[in-house]
């Protein structure tokens, strides 16, 4: 495949500008278009206080900074990005929008220009199938902030072209990233295996298992970096729990991925978190964020981590993606300590069903069923990582 040397980003908000940094520091030349020109502005100025940062620390000399900062260039017009060899859209989260640019990219640019979607919910498929050329259109979902986070999970749409996913992988792999390839599937890797964290997480405290620092507690104990409640409010509830019912709708209401009323009432009550100085927590304006504050309560971990495990494993058995990519997904996504499949295999799989029959028996709903894999793994005692 020809190597990507000039590369268009539409949306320059919170992602595309990480894009374009990411794609800049790589070597491309880069178009990067917003329809507003103050969020082009604003990511002018933003990019120019992170590079002087980056010289700051040494990481990089003035030369390279500049060298960067010029292969940059921004603009309104959608027309200008028609030499590109690939094109990475992240625009509005909404379907009929990004078809509707989708055509129009089709319409000016080469036939063997790729069009990515940094979607991180819409099916890569529907968007694909849009297009007259759909056979050229891939998922391409960053992790915010795109320049820090290493994962790219690089999803295939039914149409597109045999060969393009390892091609795509490939480059993402020269710019530095580490690519993870899922299968066009509700929440793709990340999105899908996490949600045990937040969801089990909000159903002990509703139950008055352990208290929200508690439970933040308990997971940081494990090696977490923040627990599910403090994270969620950094998140914002909003977008949570936003992720949270759109992953539930596209699986048909499996109780497994069910939302939180909880979280709900903290949406409607607009106490979305940090952004909004309440959530879980109080954030005092002015005051540094120091963390939740609890203890270690016995039990809490072994639950949220059994049912992370027992997702993660159930990808495996849905063919969302390779054991590998799934573990490597959540390190280096979303920060966890370990894979989840691994350190499964290390705690013992017989562990993990033991604690999820013994929730199925005692709620008896479909939400602590053991995925068919683990429970067939746990009895023949093959291993993935640790033979
Ligand atoms: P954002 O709201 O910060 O930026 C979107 C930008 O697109 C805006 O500046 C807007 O002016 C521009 N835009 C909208 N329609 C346009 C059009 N037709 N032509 C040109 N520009 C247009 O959004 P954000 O957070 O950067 O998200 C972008 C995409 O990335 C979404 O699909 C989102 O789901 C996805 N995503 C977001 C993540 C996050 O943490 N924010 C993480 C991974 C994916």
């Amino acid at each position: 495949m020809k190597s990507w040397n000039i590369v268009g980003v539409v949306g320059a908000g919170t992602m595309g500008s990480g894009i374009a940094q990411v794609a800049a520091q790589a070597g491309c030349q880069v178009w990067l278009c917003d329809q507003n020109p103050e969020v082009l502005h604003r990511s002018e100025q933003a990019l120019k206080s992170i590079l002087a940062r980056l010289v700051d620390k040494g990481s990089m000399t003035l030369d390279q900074s500049s060298a960067i900062a010029k292969r940059i260039v921004r603009t309104t017009d959608v027309a200008e990005l028609s030499t590109c060899d690939v094109i990475i859209e992240a625009i509005v989260e909404d379907l009929s929008v990004k078809s509707k640019l989708f055509q129009t990219l089709e319409g000016m640019v080469s036939e063997s220009c790729i069009l990515a979607t940094n979607t991180s919910s819409l099916s890569i498929t529907a968007l694909a199938s849009a297009c007259s050329h759909p056979h050229r259109v891939i998922g391409l979902h960053f992790f915010n902030p795109a320049p820090l986070m290493a994962l790219v999970e690089v999803v295939p749409a039914l149409q597109s072209a045999p060969g393009l996913v390892n091609d795509v992988c490939d480059q993402m792999a020269a710019w530095g990233k580490s690519p993870a390839v899922a299968k066009d599937t509700p929440g793709f890797i990340v999105n899908r295996v996490a949600r045990p964290f937040y969801s089990e997480a909000l159903r002990m405290a509703d139950e008055g298992l352990a208290s929200p620092a508690d439970i933040d507690a308990s997971m940081r104990a494990q090696g977490f970096r923040m627990g599910p409640f403090e994270l969620m409010d950094l998140i914002g509830h909003d977008v949570n729990y936003a992720v949270t019912s759109t992953v539930h709708a596209a699986f048909y209401g499996d109780s497994r991925y069910r939302p939180s009323h909880t979280q709900r009432q903290l949406v409607a009550a607009q106490w979305l978190g940090r952004k909004t100085g309440r959530g879980f927590f109080e954030y005092p304006v002015n005051e540094p964020h120091t963390g939740s504050h609890g203890t270690v309560v016995e039990g809490v971990a072994d639950r949220i981590l059994a049912m992370l495990m027992n997702e993660a494993f159930d990808a495996v058995f849905w063919r969302v993606a390779s054991p590998e990519h799934i573990d490597l997904a959540m390190q280096k996504g979303v920060n966890y300590p370990k894979g989840l499949i691994a350190w499964a295999e290390a705690w013992g799989l017989d562990r993990i069903v033991e604690v999820l029959d013994g929730l199925h028996q005692r709620y008896g709903e479909e939400r602590y069923r053991c995925s068919p894999l683990l429970k067939e793994r746990a009895q023949t005692g093959d291993r993935f990582f640790n033979p």
